[in-house]
């Protein structure tokens, strides 16, 4: 007798009890060897599916929904969802879901690590020390700035943003400037004595700035050449929020004039590639887009994108929807 219970993807390797208790719901197909799927073995993968655990790698966009019309649901394991064309979502009636929230505090504390990694050049002087270069001590050797009472400037106080700002005024008594499309509740700022400023004023007071804005067309390069222009030459610059947000070919041009101090990367321009600039210039922290991957945050993750595809399948009210409008 053929199972009759919706069939769903789980397009990438994941936690295999995360599958298991997918298992106890659907006919499901996973993908433990992690293949990469393209875009047409993903939409092939995806026939006759009614749902699919993604990643922000898999892009589901208008072409991949029209081939698969009985797909309703994408359960994608992270916040961002830019891999997702929401408005294409949106026109088919598919609801998409994402993981914020459980991630919140770790994306943070990564943030924070590399911040205080580019102040005080971290990654640089290990490299020299590797090289077996140190032979002695130097009063200037690798002198950084300081990350204690300096200026934390963030782009895009949101969830992840306002923890950084709660890091940098509670524990490092920074003073917190911000930009914002919207300003936060006063009720929020205060306790955090952060200050709502527009963009070219928080570029030129940040001692340390902090992106965390969501990747859309409009935050495409909002860092760029004239931005970092602004900037203090003493000044660093932190992305843990998405590649595209900064034009990698700029930073890593203004790195190597040293127009800015030193940067701190997590996320990058059509990663995994990374731009070959960046590669060069020695002032920046690289890391290959792990924010929140600690073991307990992924799990989290894992969890909540299976949570919502359960619930989003089986008549249940899924915890984290982003177009929850589809479901009315
Ligand atoms: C990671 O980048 C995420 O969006 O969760």
């Amino acid at each position: 007798m053929s199972d009759q219970r919706p069939r769903v993807l789980v397009a990438r390797a994941v936690f295999s009890e995360t599958v298991e208790r997918l298992r106890a719901h659907f006919e499901v197909e996973d993908n433990p060897d992690d293949v990469l799927f393209t875009k047409d073995q993903l939409t092939g993968r995806l026939r006759g599916k009614a749902g699919a655990f993604t990643t922000g790698s898999e892009r589901v966009d208008a072409q991949v929904l029209d081939a698969n019309p009985q797909l309703r649901v994408v359960a994608n394991m992270a916040v961002g969802y830019n891999n997702l064309d929401i408005e294409a979502f949106n026109a088919r009636g598919v609801l998409a879901t994402n993981t914020p929230d459980v991630l919140t505090e770790t994306t943070a504390d990564f943030g924070f690590a590399l911040m205080m990694a580019a102040a005080r050049r971290m990654a640089e002087s290990e490299h020299y020390l590797r090289r077996g270069e140190w032979t002695r001590w130097r009063y200037d050797m690798f002198t950084g700035s300081d990350v204690h009472g300096a200026t934390l400037g963030i782009l895009g106080m949101g969830r992840i943003g306002q923890a950084i700002a709660r890091r940098g005024a509670l524990g490092f008594s920074m003073r917190v400037v911000y930009h914002n499309r919207s300003r936060l509740d006063p009720a929020l700022e205060a306790p955090l004595g952060a200050r709502w400023v527009d963009k070219a004023t928080l570029l030129r007071e940040a001692d340390h700035l902090v992106l965390v804005l969501p990747y859309s067309a409009q935050s495409h390069h909002a860092i760029g050449a004239a931005e970092l222009a602004l900037m203090k030459p003493t000044a660093t610059l932190t992305n843990v929020a998405r590649g595209g947000i900064v034009d990698d070919a700029a930073l890593a041009q203004a790195l190597r004039e040293r127009r800015i101090a030193a940067a701190a990367l997590d996320v990058f321009e059509g990663e995994p590639a990374v731009h070959p600039g960046l590669l060069e210039v020695p002032n920046v922290v690289l890391t290959p887009h792990i924010a929140s991957a600690t073991v307990a945050t992924r799990r989290r993750m894992a969890e909540l994108a299976a949570d919502n595809l359960i619930a989003a399948l089986t008549g249940g009210t899924p915890p984290t929807p982003v177009n929850p409008q589809v479901l009315r």
